[in-house]
């Protein structure tokens, strides 16, 4: 039986699951997988070096799948940032039309992307400021609790509370990330007031996600408590995997006497932690996991995957309505 929430209709899907946005990971492979197995994939946009290889890349998805896909769209803090309206104009130009914002100022971005009848599902850790985004129009809001990978944000909720304070609060329609792995967890966020989830990690560890298979057994084979946070002491706290370079970067951080960044800076480096999904060496740099990794203990393809959570969101959600009846219970 097919869903039918304000996701699957508005971007004309058949599982209401996005998959996040990840940077190194997100490559028209996993993409065009994700979208040709009902789901919605997403290309990250800042994993292409410029605007024009990003054009490409778009290009490429488009004969991998005959589906909708997306794009992911990241503004981070930087000296020098990479030209966000040019990515934004290139994702116009080749007729996507799904973006994920996220990250820090998107107005303007956001705003050039609606003018073109762009649907956006903007990421945000906060009611406050998927509030912000929603006064700057967006589609949907994708609520990222405290159990996500990556950018958790500095105020610890998780998505028990935010899923609900967004059902409460915010009036347009939204989508649970962070924490997802199966049907469970959908018929979960579901009945909690979402439209669907948004997976990150759990994507990581598929046939088709185009990194090394040993950081895919790294994820099979660890717990949930195997994350760290690092960052929190400069307010960009990050959910990683905790390998022995993220638990050093973390003692830096306890133990520096100067409160200096740039002690850190060198554990953190991203083209390290891209070398891993490269080299395959888990420990080579930091790279990003969710809390999710205790739930995930298989590589599927992205088909088998999204089957599975179809039917285990089915079976949940006919068990849960089975638990409830008119009829007076004879032991009563
Ligand atoms: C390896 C990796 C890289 C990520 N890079 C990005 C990114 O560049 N931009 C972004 O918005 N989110 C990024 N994320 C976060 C995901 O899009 C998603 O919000 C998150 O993984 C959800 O939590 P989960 O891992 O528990 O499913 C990344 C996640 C992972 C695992």
């Amino acid at each position: 039986m097919p869903f039918n929430t304000a996701l699957t209709r508005k971007l004309g899907i058949r599982v209401p699951v996005v998959q996040g946005g990840m940077q190194w990971v997100g490559y028209a492979e996993l993409a065009s997988a994700v979208s040709n197995a009902g789901g919605l994939g997403l290309l990250t946009a800042l994993t292409q070096p410029t605007p024009e290889d990003l054009r490409k890349e778009i290009r490429r998805c488009r004969t991998m799948t005959k589906y909708p896909f997306g794009v992911n769209l990241t503004l981070l803090p930087a000296i020098v940032p990479p030209d966000y309206a040019a990515y934004a104009q290139v994702i116009i130009d080749e007729g996507v039309k799904i973006v994920e914002t996220a990250g820090n100022n998107p107005g303007p971005v956001i705003t050039q992307l609606k003018k073109a009848g762009t649907i956006i599902l903007h990421k945000c850790t906060t009611i406050r400021h998927a509030k912000s985004a929603v006064k700057l129009g967006v589609d949907f809001l994708s609520i990222d609790g405290f159990e996500c990978a990556g950018h958790v944000g500095e105020h610890d909720i998780t998505n028990f509370i935010l899923l609900s304070r967004a059902r409460q609060e915010l009036g347009i329609p939204f989508i649970a990330s962070g924490g997802f792995a199966d049907g469970q967890g959908l018929a979960a966020a579901l009945a909690l007031g979402a439209e669907g989830i948004n997976m990150g990690t759990r994507f990581m560890s598929t046939v088709e996600a185009p990194i090394h298979q040993k950081v895919k057994e790294a994820i099979v084979a660890a717990q949930e408590t195997d994350t760290a946070l690092v960052l929190r002491r400069w307010k960009n706290t990050s959910r990683l995997f905790a390998n022995k370079v993220a638990k050093d970067a973390l003692k830096v951080e306890q133990e520096t006497k100067t409160g200096e960044f740039s002690e850190v800076q060198p554990y953190v480096s991203g083209q390290r932690g891209r070398q891993v999904f490269i080299n395959g060496d888990v420990d080579f740099g930091v790279w990003t996991a969710g809390q999710v990794i205790g739930l995930i203990h298989d590589i599927p393809t992205c088909e088998v995957l999204l089957t599975r959570i179809e039917k285990e969101a089915l079976e949940a959600m006919t068990r849960t309505s089975s638990l409830f009846t008119d009829a007076p219970s004879s032991k009563l």
